[in-house]
């Protein structure tokens, strides 16, 4: 047979039979690669790949009326897992297919050995990773062992999809899509045309015996999951595990979720014996430290539909060589700019001749704008070396001329530091009308403008 050559975008997934710098189809530059493609002929795609228990008679659909259908019963099976069953939005659906993405050893397999082993049913975990051996010391340190959950090792979809006809399991994990081949295709493990067509088995396999399945994805070296596009329309949803790999803490993010809102995350710990569930995450997150130090205010942030309260620590220091650094770890680095040149602009505050170093504690990464308020008072905290105190905390967005404007979800924030105990938080005065501030024990102070929240802070 004649060997063959596509060139397929590693963006989107489409193909093409000449090699462009430019993908045609979703406009991205160099993501075109060549892969070796030998057509299927008709006969070899006529083939069975797994014979399904109804044999050529599978209950196709039929049309059905719209109020004929039922809705509002679909079958969830709850793991014990109750960070996971929220960002599924209340627990597995049956049938459905699910990508769990995340850089290599940020805990996949950990998750979801774990949900294996403690859920109530029957699983089949699929590895083309790791050996039985090393499953097992894994399973044996995250002290969950359960006679009901079968591994295989095994990357072939033909023989992985007839074990599990024949198993007939609860819940069925692969990991991971990029090391499945499938006999319809002859280009390699994890390359585009096998990551699909895989997905693609995976997803007929779910959808026509109702049981799910969970897919583990690798991220690439840009951050995203391997031919995104490509996968994000196959499965129903899409979860994101993420973290700095030197710290402890783990979000699990839905980026996508069929039966389910894409605002809920959850939130890890990993330890020495596997991940822990973090129900309370402001008090985690909080460094715990005995005295005040200027440069750190925290800021009452939503990560999702929860809030969070970070602490935000800035450095500014005298630039010794050269042009001033600015840094920012967890915080996006033009907004840092941004802040610093209203500061400058609004405020007359010199950054100009300064290094900023800033960070956000935990490792974490907060995109919500709330936190804008929090990291000014960390940088002219410690511009100025005054102490923000530490019963104070903040929630706004900083406005390009410098007005605090208001936030979402300003009351779950507010009540969140009322229970955490701090004093007082500074929010946006376009936030608080119609608020009951007198229902907290926190004061709620309102803020129009930068200039104020310094003089309110710092003035004496
Ligand atoms: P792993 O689940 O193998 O990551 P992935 O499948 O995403 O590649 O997790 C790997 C890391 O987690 C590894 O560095 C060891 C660490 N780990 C713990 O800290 N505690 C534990 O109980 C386990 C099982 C792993
Ligand atoms: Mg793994």
């Amino acid at each position: 047979m004649k060997i063959k050559s596509i060139y397929v975008c590693t963006h989107c997934g489409s193909t093409s039979p000449k090699w462009a710098g430019k993908c045609n189809a979703c406009g991205e530059w160099n993501t075109i690669i060549e892969e070796v493609a030998t057509p299927v002929t008709t006969e070899d795609k006529k083939r069975q790949l797994w014979q399904s228990s109804s044999g050529s008679e599978r209950n196709s659909p039929k049309p059905v009326l719209l109020p004929d259908i039922q809705a509002g019963n679909t079958l969830r099976l709850v793991t014990p897992d109750e960070e996971l069953n929220r960002v599924l939005g209340g627990g597995i659906v049956s049938g459905s297919l699910v990508l769990i993405g995340g850089q290599p050893g940020i805990g996949k397999s950990t998750l979801l050995l774990q949900v294996a082993l403690g859920i109530q049913a029957k699983v089949l975990y699929v590895s083309g990773e790791e050996s039985e051996e090393q499953i097992k010391m894994r399973a044996d340190r995250i002290h969950q062992q359960r006679s009901d959950c079968y591994i295989l090792t095994e990357t072939n979809t033909s023989k992985i999809l007839t074990h599990a006809l024949a198993l007939q399991p609860g819940l069925l994990i692969i990991d991971s899509i990029q090391t499945l081949s499938s006999p319809l295709i002859e280009s390699t493990p994890g390359s585009i045309s096998q990551v699909r067509e895989c997905a693609g088995e995976l997803q007929r396999f779910a959808k026509e015996t109702n049981i799910p399945v969970f897919i583990i994805g690798h991220i690439t070296k840009e951050g995203t999951l391997a031919g995104p596009k490509l996968l994000e329309h196959i499965v129903d949803a899409v979860l994101q595990f993420e973290g700095d790999q030197h710290y402890s803490y783990r979000i699990l993010r839905t980026l996508k979720n069929r039966f389910g809102s894409t605002d809920e995350l959850g939130i890890y710990e990993m330890q020495q014996n596997g991940l822990r569930e973090v129900s309370n995450p402001s008090e985690l997150l909080l460094s715990q430290k005995d005295e005040e130090l200027s440069g750190s205010a925290i800021g009452a942030t939503m990560e999702g539909m929860r809030p969070m309260l970070i602490e935000t620590q800035a450095l500014v220091s005298r630039a010794v060589y050269g042009t001033p650094q600015r840094s920012a770890t967890g915080f996006d680095l033009r907004r840092l700019s941004m802040l610093l040149a209203v500061l400058e602009k609004r405020c007359g505050f010199q950054f100009g001749q300064n290094d900023v170093f800033l960070n956000i504690a935990g490792g974490l990464r907060v995109d919500d704008p709330a936190i804008d308020l929090a990291i000014v008072s960390a940088l002219i905290s410690s511009l100025e070396d005054v102490i923000v105190p530490g019963h104070i905390c903040f929630a706004g967005e900083v406005g390009l001329s410098g007005e605090i404007r208001a936030v979402t979800r300003i009351e779950q924030r507010i009540q969140e530091a009322d229970r955490l105990g701090f004093r007082e938080i500074y929010v946006s005065k376009y936030n608080i009308k119609g608020l009951d501030t007198g229902r907290y024990a926190i004061r709620v102070q309102s803020i129009g403008r930068v200039e104020e929240l310094y003089q309110a802070l710092f003035a004496v």
